[in-house]
């Protein structure tokens, strides 16, 4: 359920009149509701009754404005880069709800999460074990581990948001982990505290992620057979949401089946979800510059690819609706932005509003993988992000302005 309704057949966020946002901050921008983002959060959070801590996916969504409604709520943070560790910091979070996951993390990033005392890192090969080793001892602390393993599990979902498969990058094959566990024993700046895995995302049947943690739960015993104390399971993220007609299980649903499979293990859960709390909070609001019949007819928007990435990198679909609905019908056709790529599109024959120039756009499930993602290719300042509480608008986060693009860029004399 989410908050974005038509009153007089004008669509809302909460109380507020979508066109009235748009007279105010100009079009495209990213629109979030207060109350949907809590009530996701809180259906998500609350579903599990065992001991848990619900790590938000900065990645899908991460502006400190958004995060810090979470960490309000007693929420933690999964970060993937010490950037993402700058925001989950300024937004509030407990470090000591903080993992930090990721094949390719820098020294540098290693000593900002160690010198900022997070719950754990998730280690991804034998080689960043060793790199973590040595700037712990150099800074004389003592890094909490879990190994991040690949289960080799399909989540059957689409092939770029597939991680928990033997061909992918992600992770080190459950298989041999247990060798790399003895390793990271034997070192002197190492503390194992858990295992993790994240076998993908939007995944809409919960089959997957029992599967994988049947694996790992085995593998958690033949650990604490060999003497290892494992505090954590970290199951990740990838809880699929509705973007057209997709049936994925509700929280509880999930959650009662990774409880039940989990039985009396005696470790502290962690999740890492992202899309199924943001991913229907969020909307790109769009105005339409022109319409021109080709060999199909063609909306052209003011958002464009760089703005949304989701319908040109994987082939997404996102509903397009009318923001003022005036009993202009639909009709097949490509929504498209202004970026010289013919893959510039974020809808793709599909039903859309008959529009005329002016008229305003929603792309709908937009919240997750929307800003995030977005880029200034072809030189476009990235949009405004907008958060409604009820009836008030905040702007938390300004459209970038013409300088900005090229701050810190240097003509050589
Ligand atoms: C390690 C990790 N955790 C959590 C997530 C969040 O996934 P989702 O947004 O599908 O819940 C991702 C997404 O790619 C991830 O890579």
């Amino acid at each position: 359920m989410n908050h974005f309704n038509y009153k007089n057949k004008s669509l809302h966020c909460e109380d507020v009149d979508i066109p009235e946002i748009a007279a105010q901050v100009g079009t495209p921008f990213y629109l979030y509701s207060k109350a949907t983002l809590i009530r996701h959060f809180q259906a998500f959070d609350s579903a599990f009754t065992v001991d848990h801590i619900t790590c938000f996916a900065t990645k899908s969504c991460s502006n400190i404005g958004i995060m810090s409604l979470f960490a309000k709520l007693g929420g933690g943070a999964d970060i993937v880069s010490g950037g993402e560790l700058f925001r989950a910091l300024k937004a509030g979070m407990d470090p000591q709800k903080i993992v930090y996951s990721g094949v390719g993390k820098t020294r540098d990033e290693l000593k900002y999460g160690l010198e900022s005392g997070i719950l754990m890192f998730n280690v991804e090969s034998q080689q960043e074990l060793l790199a973590l080793q040595d700037v712990a001892a150099e800074l004389g602390l003592i890094a909490p581990v879990s190994f991040r393993v690949n289960p080799d599990v399909d989540p059957k979902t689409h092939a770029y948001i597939s991680t928990g498969l033997a061909k992918n990058k992600f992770g080190i094959p459950i298989e041999t982990a247990l060798d790399v566990y003895r390793q990271a024993d034997g070192l002197s700046h190492i503390n194992t505290v858990g295992v993790s895995c994240h076998i993908g995302s939007q995944l809409t049947d919960v089959s997957p992620f029992v599967e994988s943690l049947q694996k790992v739960k085995g593998f958690v015993t033949a650990l604490r057979d060999t003497g290892l104390d494992i505090k954590y399971i970290d199951l990740g993220g990838g809880l699929g949401i509705t973007y057209d007609e997709e049936t994925p299980p509700e929280p509880a649903v999930y959650a009662k089946a990774l409880e039940e499979e989990l039985g009396d293990i005696g470790c502290t859960l962690i999740l890492e979800p992202g899309r199924v709390i943001v991913g229907n909070a969020g909307i790109l609001v769009t105005k339409v510059l022109y319409t021109k019949q080709g060999g199909k007819k063609f909306t052209i928007v003011d958002a464009g690819m760089n703005d949304l990435t989701r319908p040109s990198l994987y082939g997404a679909y996102h509903k397009i609706l009318p923001v003022v609905d005036y009993g202009q019908g639909v009709e097949t056709g490509d929504v498209v932005g202004p970026i010289c790529e013919t893959g510039d599109f974020l809808a793709k024959e599909q039903e859309v509003p008959v529009s005329k120039s002016a008229d305003l756009l929603a792309v709908m499930s937009a919240g997750a993988y929307g800003f995030t993602m977005s880029s200034n290719y072809n030189s476009r300042p990235r949009v405004a992000e907008v958060l409604v509480d009820g009836d008030k608008v905040h702007i938390i986060r300004k459209r970038e302005t013409l300088e900005m693009l090229i701050a810190g860029e240097v003509i050589p004399e």
